[in-house]
């Protein structure tokens, strides 16, 4: 299978290419940079799409950049990055002779609100409610394929939760001050934590690329993309700590996440969903690293 990857460069995208390159699958990246075994974003607007089965949109500026205020012209970067990535791309489908046969975009599971008693699966109703639910939900509207095309293309959502690797994703950001002995809970420590790990992400992509298995449903197919373990921050924070042999001794307060974060991104830290991937599950797909322990141990043990 040929499967055109945009934002393929990034922490999810090279570990679905390797994958999807191990099962022998030919993988073209859309990125900003042109370069080999890759088209840029305007390649696709003026070439269209190019010969493929398979179409996945990863595409989107980082989230928590520590760097970067959410401001309003960086919440413009985190939607527009995400939004115009995907309309190009379903554009590029919607228009071509021979449309891929899958088309998966994977959002994330900020479109339920943080909660310590709700449980979501792909079933839940939500209704945005603040920055990020409302992305999310601009997202998912934008990688709607018109009727016509959806007959014949499967489309599937998927759901992340926050990715754990060893290469990218928000690992990167914690291994030093934890590798330090400077980790510690965040906030209270008892919101939730949804996690999945990349390997793991990667296999449900790559399982959503195949043909789906009832060709009758045109509608976009939901999965959660988090683990079936449900974790506090504070038993993240421990495993973590225990998995690195460090201690885990200085819990940073909502009130400092807050001052340097602001209030509205601070949400992310310091509140969480509990999620379920039901319908993941449904399908059959075998999680690799079900629980914290066996996901840390291949993300830090050696
Ligand atoms: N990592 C997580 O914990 C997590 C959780 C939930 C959902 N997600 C979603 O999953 C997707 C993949 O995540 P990831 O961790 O692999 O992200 P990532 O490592 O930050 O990479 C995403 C790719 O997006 C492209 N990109 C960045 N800024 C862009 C911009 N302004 N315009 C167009 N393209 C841009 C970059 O490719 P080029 O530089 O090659 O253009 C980058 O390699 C993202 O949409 C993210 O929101 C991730």
């Amino acid at each position: 299978m040929r499967v055109l990857i945009g934002g393929g460069s990034g922490f999810v995208g090279r570990e679905l290419t390797q994958l999807l390159r191990r099962k022998g699958h030919e993988v073209t990246i859309i990125s900003r940079q042109p370069g080999p075994g890759r088209i840029t974003w305007a390649d696709l607007e003026c070439g269209g799409l190019p010969p493929c089965e398979g179409a996945v949109n990863l595409a989107g500026e980082i989230l928590l950049n520590p760097f970067r205020r959410w401001n309003e012209s960086y919440k413009k970067e985190l939607f527009s990055s995400r939004i115009d990535t995907t309309r190009s791309l379903v554009q590029a489908i919607a228009s071509s002779s021979s449309p891929p046969k899958s088309w998966v975009l994977v959002t994330g599971v900020a479109c339920y609100k943080p909660s310590r008693t709700a449980e979501y699966s792909e079933e839940s109703e939500w209704t945005p409610y603040d920055f990020l639910s409302k992305l999310v939900k601009e997202w998912e509207g934008t990688g709607r394929l018109p009727e016509n095309v959806a007959q014949n293309t499967r489309q599937v959502i998927i759901r992340a939760g926050v990715v754990l690797g060893r290469n990218g994703g928000a690992m990167k950001q914690m291994l030093t001050p934890f590798w330090l002995g400077l980790g510690g809970t965040l906030g209270s420590g008892q919101q939730p934590f949804p996690w999945i790990h990349v390997a793991d992400l990667a296999g449900i992509i790559a399982r959503s690329l195949e043909p789906s298995p009832d060709p009758t449903i045109s509608a976009p197919e939901i999965y959660n993309g988090v683990a079936p373990a449900h974790n506090t921050n504070y038993e993240f924070t421990k495993a973590l700590g225990q998995a690195l042999q460090r201690p885990t001794l200085f819990p940073v307060p909502g009130i400092v996440i807050r001052a340097l974060l602001g209030a509205e991104r601070a949400v992310v830290l310091t509140e969480g969903q509990w999620v379920t991937p039901k319908k993941t599950l449904e399908t059959g797909y075998k999680f690799q690293y079900p629980d914290l322990g066996s996901a840390l141990q291949e993300i830090v043990g050696s």
